[in-house]
């Protein structure tokens, strides 16, 4: 029933924006009609513009006739986020825009809840085959919105079938849209410097996001987005059953562990989806806005490389 309000509220908020021909099935050469596309695209502003939630509220409220609150609020939350668009890509604990986001849906269903975790562990050398097999189920995907909104390639995951560690993002970007590999942007080459400051190479972890379409303008994934995507996630890890799984950044956070919580609260501590151990750190993309941070998202690694037994590479000196 919740999915059906925050799926009514999505339609709802494309009609209030103009928008009556996104969500077709039967044809999808015929889905964007002429403009949409720029106007979902959202041309940066030089400035953010971010209405006050009051203004938008009065906005959405305009209009809506019958719709209930929960689709009234919800669909205020996704013209804000449409109304502010300068920003880089990726909400963080302390993006004020995320808090609109996270307190206007309902608490995400936990990755575990995504079909029984099987028994068996698959051979080493099956895993990129049923990884494969996974890649092709999704197929051309039209499950949900994002199909229709502008998407280039579908960014499935990338690195090593066997990994011991993985990452998951929140959803690619502008270059991995145009690429199909998550995190090859300029937050993924700080992803990149991660994983070698663990000791580990790029190829020896397998990442991957909660959406596997770019969201237009880097907003954050709607809730019907995530959770329609989230069944491929969860079969991509228990193909590769890493050990550890870094939740990288709220959105990541929210929907593996299926919780609404701050990103502060949940970081320093395990938590578990899938079998796999859990640690939630920031968002590469929220650490190039605030380097300041960067030294306790360290922490939050180190502590993965404690409890995998890694250690740091040497220095030269
Ligand atoms: N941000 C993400 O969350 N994922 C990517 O793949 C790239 C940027």
């Amino acid at each position: 029933m919740v999915v059906e309000q925050q799926l009514r509220a999505y339609v709802d908020y494309l009609r209030d924006m103009g928008i009556y021909d996104l969500y077709r099935r039967e044809d999808p050469k015929v889905m964007l009609p002429e403009g949409l596309k720029e106007r979902l695209a959202v041309a940066r502003p030089a400035a953010p513009v971010v209405r006050s939630a009051a203004a938008t509220q009065a906005v959405a409220a305009q209009g809506v006739g019958a719709r209930t609150s929960v689709a009234a609020s919800a669909a205020a939350a996704g013209a804000a986020r449409m109304v502010s668009v300068a920003r880089e890509a990726v909400p963080t604990a302390v993006d004020p825009e995320w808090r609109e986001v996270e307190s206007s849906m309902p608490k995400p269903p936990s990755l575990d809840a995504v079909g029984v975790v099987p028994v068996e562990r698959l051979a080493a050398g099956e895993r990129a085959v049923a990884l494969q097999a996974v890649r092709e189920d999704i197929g051309e995907c039209t499950r949900c919105p994002l199909a229709y909104a502008g998407r280039r390639n579908i960014v499935f995951g990338d690195g090593d079938p066997n990994a011991r560690l993985m990452f998951v993002g929140e959803g690619p970007g502008a270059d991995e849209d145009e690429t199909g590999v998550p995190f090859v942007g300029k937050a993924g080459q700080l992803l990149n410097n991660m994983i070698t400051a663990m000791g580990l190479k790029r190829e020896e972890v397998y990442i991957a996001n909660i959406v596997k379409c770019r969201p237009p303008a880097n907003r954050v994934p709607e809730f019907v987005e995530a959770t329609t995507c989230s069944q491929f996630l969860a079969r991509q890890i228990d193909v590769v059953r890493p050990e550890v799984i870094v939740a990288l950044g709220a959105t990541a956070a929210t929907y593996l562990l299926g919780v609404k919580q701050p990103l502060a609260s949940l970081r320093g501590q395990w938590h578990s989806v899938r079998g796999a151990k859990v640690a939630v750190t920031y968002h590469p993309a929220f650490l190039l806005r605030d380097p300041r941070q960067k030294g306790e998202a360290w922490k939050d690694l180190q502590r993965v490389m404690v409890e995998m037994g890694l250690s740091a590479p040497r220095r030269a000196t």
